[in-house]
């Protein structure tokens, strides 16, 4: 499976294998079998134009490359945020990435799993933050915001043709103490109806575009804010010792 570097999927050894970030994954490599990583698109660390159809390919060629290095038959998936989460800080892949990614996968029979488990559930004004891009994953996760936080719940979804495979191979063995917990199911429930009944969001469409011009007013205050970004309600803004050069602020500063 390929990932980002940066990203973050898990701290379980699967997952962690394919998380990108240094400082978790290391106290446990000589456990995990590594995954192969590509880049993400940070085109706004690179000095590249993020609405430059280039740009977006650049990056999307990247796992192409990949894939052909590794051997396509060898490549299960490639898993990837929409919106990535802390490791990236709120990082909107450039315009045409998306699109190119899900040819390539198409392309070489790759999986294509979007890990919504930050950017799923509403806070991009979207139920999914695959839909800005109008892009069908082949499986996707889903937690935090299916309940609004309150009891833990995630979600893997497939396709039908690979569940119903899964199932014709005698059925998906893995179960948890708490799989399938009615009381969480319960919550998801209600906090589904709530998003919908509550309209949040369009709130979030609302109130995002509100937090991020407060956040472009305080950028230009503030030097060391060298970026605002994200979709709506899943915003973060980087912090730079220098605008030009886009150095991080040194680690003593504690920022
Ligand atoms: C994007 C993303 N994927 C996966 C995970 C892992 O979820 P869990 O902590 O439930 O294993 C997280 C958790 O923060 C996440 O943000």
């Amino acid at each position: 499976m390929i990932s980002h570097h940066s990203s973050y999927h898990g701290a379980t050894l699967g997952a962690l294998a394919l998380t990108g970030y240094t400082p978790l994954a290391s106290a446990f490599d000589p456990m995990m079998r590594p995954m192969p990583k590509i880049p993400d698109p940070r085109a706004y660390l690179d000095h590249l134009d993020a609405n430059d159809e280039a740009t977006g390919h650049y990056y999307a060629d990247m796992l192409e490359d990949r894939i052909l290095a590794e051997g396509p038959e060898t490549v299960l998936a490639f898993i990837v945020e929409l919106v990535g989460d802390a490791s990236t800080g709120a990082l909107v892949p450039p315009a045409s990435y998306m699109k190119r990614i899900r040819e390539i996968c198409t392309k070489y029979g790759v999986l294509l799993i979007h890990d919504e488990v930050m950017s799923g559930g509403g806070r991009t004004g979207k139920f999914f933050a695959a839909e800005h891009w109008n892009l069908a994953p082949d499986i996707l996760t889903i937690s935090k915001d299916f309940t609004a936080g309150y009891v833990p719940l995630g979600a893997m979804v497939a396709r039908n043709d690979i569940v119903e495979n899964v199932l014709d191979m005698g059925d998906f063995l893995h179960g948890y103490t708490y799989a399938g917990n009615p009381l969480a199911c319960a919550v998801g429930l209600a906090v589904l109806d709530k998003i919908e009944r509550k309209g949040m969001m369009d709130n979030a469409t609302k109130v995002g575009a509100e937090l991020k011009a407060g956040l472009q007013g305080l950028m230009e205050l503030h030097k060391i804010i060298g970026d605002v970004r994200g979709i709506d309600l899943f915003l973060a803004f980087e912090l730079v010792s220098n605008r030009k050069t886009l150095k991080p602020l040194p680690r003593n500063l504690n920022a």
